[in-house]
Order: structure tokens, then C-alpha cells, then sequence
């Protein structure tokens, strides 16, 4: 399957970053969000990092220019009419989600591809909400997209052979690696990631260390290039809560309970560095 023309849905820090590989890649782009302010923020983001990469001489300033011409903002989901693969990054919520994918649905080519990059949600259940479930399939990049190489490809139960294929051969054109994992809560990646996040957030929460002792422990005794808390803030304790609550929901088990913590945390709009403030102030 030919793709040339992919679009983005959500402009924020997932979706900004997978647009970019794939302007990057020599895709044309179209980055989608609710409001046209959202698209200019994620396009903000976008000639930030390629503007570094041109100041670090990592890149030239005419490609910078060139990859910039590749991308089109969006706020109208018929634009999805004109493109091969749709690459959704909206909010970890099953209902806004599904939503969004019935609509695509009836705009997006019969050829199109609909991917996910939902971080934990079932790809079978967001493929069941269209009429092609055999052309879903989760696309789950990393935080940042642009740094990060693994691309954990989730098939769902209807996903078709030619479907993997094609976005096996996406994933490598964007230079990342693709991994292939069965559609489960959380994957593999978030299964086994959450769960000692949580058990971090729980060791605050009792209050065994402070956050700075906990990151320290891990990074200088695990050798994790960061700490599972200021990794929580970079990912966003919205998306760990609802990671978490998909793990519990789907194996049933109270091993992945979220920590109250988390919860209060989400509730009090402390969302890690995208809201200023997590277990860390990124205010100053
Ligand atoms: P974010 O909060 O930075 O961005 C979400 C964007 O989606 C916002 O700009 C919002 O306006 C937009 N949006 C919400 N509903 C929409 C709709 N119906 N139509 C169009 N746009 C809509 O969230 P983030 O971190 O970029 O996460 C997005 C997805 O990527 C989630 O499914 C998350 O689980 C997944 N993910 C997140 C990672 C992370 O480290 N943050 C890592 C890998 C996957």
C-alpha cells in the first residue's frame, strides 16, 4: 500500500512530535486538533525542535523550510478525504476515541489506514466502532517522538496482514524501529512501565522517600536515564492515571490500582510539566 498523504489528529505533545517524523520523513501532513490555536501550538512546537536541529547544524536551513512546507494545519476532520493514514493521538479516553474514529470513518478513503497511538486502550474495541476493523491497528510511538526509536505496532484481533505491513515499512521510513506486540491492556510497554510508576507514586504517597529520592534511587541504582516521577511528569499524570485505570479495568487485579495520589494530583489540574507542575514545578 502507497501512502504519501498522513494526518495527524491532536496537536499535542505526541501528536506535534509524530507529525514532525513524518514531514521529516517526506510525508505530506496535516496536523489536526479541535481549535486552530491547539494546530498552532503543536506547529509551534514543531519549528522549535527543527530549529534547534538547524542552530546544532544537524540539519540545513532549506530542509527546515522544506519539511515546514509539508505541513498543513486542520481543523476540519473532512480533510481526512485526501489522506492514506491517519495517525490518532487525542486524549487516553475510550469515548473520545471511539467517537473520533466513526467520524473518520465516513470521511477517510476506503483504502485508509486508521491508526491509534493510544498508550494502553484496545485497538480490537477502537476497530469495532468502524466498518473497517481489518485497517486499524495501534501505531505507538514514544515520548519525545522525534528522539525516541521504538515503534510498538499493536495488532488488533481483525488487523490485516497487509495493514501490519504497511505500517511495519511507515515505521522504518521514519527511521524508527517497529516492534510487534498483540493487542493486551497496556501492551507491553505500559504494562510493564505504569505499574512502577505507580509503585512510585505509592512510595511518596506513604511516605517512604520524597520524589527527588525516589528518582535518585532509580536512575543511580537501576541505571534508568530518568527517574519513574519525572518520567510521570514528562508523559503526563493524566495519561498515567488513565493508563493505570486501563490496566485495572482490563486484568481485574489490585496490583494496578492507582495510587490515590495520582488521582489527587489529576484532579487538582497538576498534570507534570505540559500544566507547570507535577512531582516537579516546571513553572520558573
Ligand atoms: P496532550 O494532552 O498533549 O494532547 C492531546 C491533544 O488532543 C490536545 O491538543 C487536544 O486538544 C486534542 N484533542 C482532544 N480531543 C480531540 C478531538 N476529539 N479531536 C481532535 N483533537 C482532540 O496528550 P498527549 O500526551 O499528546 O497524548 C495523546 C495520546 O498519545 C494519548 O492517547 C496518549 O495515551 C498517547 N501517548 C502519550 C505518551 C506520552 O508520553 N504523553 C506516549 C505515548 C502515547
Amino acid at each position: 500500500m502507497n501512502i504519501q498523504t498522513i494526518m495527524v489528529i491532536g496537536a499535542g505533545q505526541m501528536g506535534s512530535g509524530i507529525a514532525q517524523v513524518c514531514a521529516m520523513a517526506g510525508y505530506s501532513v496535516y496536523l489536526h486538533d479541535l481549535k486552530e490555536e491547539f494546530v498552532e501550538k503543536g506547529m509551534g512546537i514543531i519549528q522549535k525542535n527543527l530549529s534547534r536541529q538547524v542552530e546544532k547544524g544537524r540539519m540545513a536551513e532549506d530542509e527546515k523550510t522544506a519539511v515546514l512546507e509539508r505541513l498543513t494545519s486542520s481543523t476540519e476532520l473532512k480533510n481526512a478525504e485526501k489522506c492514506d493514514l491517519i495517525i490518532e493521538a487525542v486524549v487516553e479516553n475510550m469515548e473520545v476515541k471511539t467517537n473520533l474514529f466513526k467520524i473518520l470513518d465516513e470521511f477517510a478513503p476506503e483504502h485508509a489506514i486508521l491508526a491509534s497511538n493510544t498508550s494502553s486502550l484496545p485497538i480490537t474495541e477502537i476497530a469495532a466502532s468502524t466498518k473497517r476493523p481489518e485497517k486499524v491497528i495501534g501505531m505507538h510511538f514514544m515520548n519525545p517522538v522525534p528522539v525516541m526509536k521504538l515503534v510498538e505496532i499493536i495488532r488488533g484481533l481483525q488487523t490485516a496482514d497487509d495493514v501490519y505491513e504497511t505500517i511495519e515499512n511507515v515505521s522504518r521510513k521514519l527511521s524508527k524501529v517497529p516492534v510487534e506486540v498483540n493487542d493486551f491492556p497496556g501492551f507491553i510497554s505500559n504494562r510493564i512501565l505504569m505499574p512502577m510508576i505507580n509503585e512510585a507514586i505509592f512510595a511518596v504517597y506513604e511516605g517512604v522517600a520524597t520524589p527527588e529520592a525516589v528518582d535518585e534511587i532509580m536512575k543511580l541504582g537501576m541505571n534508568h536515564p530518568m527517574g519513574p516521577l519525572t518520567l510521570a511528569d514528562f508523559i503526563g499524570l493524566d495519561t498515567c492515571l488513565y493508563i493505570m485505570e486501563t490496566l485495572h479495568e482490563g486484568f481485574g487485579d489490585d496490583k494496578y490500582r492507582p495510587c490515590p495520589l495520582l488521582r489527587k494530583y489529576v484532579k487538582a489540574g497538576w498534570l507534570g510539566k505540559k500544566s507547570g507542575k507535577g512531582f516537579y514545578d516546571y513553572q520558573s
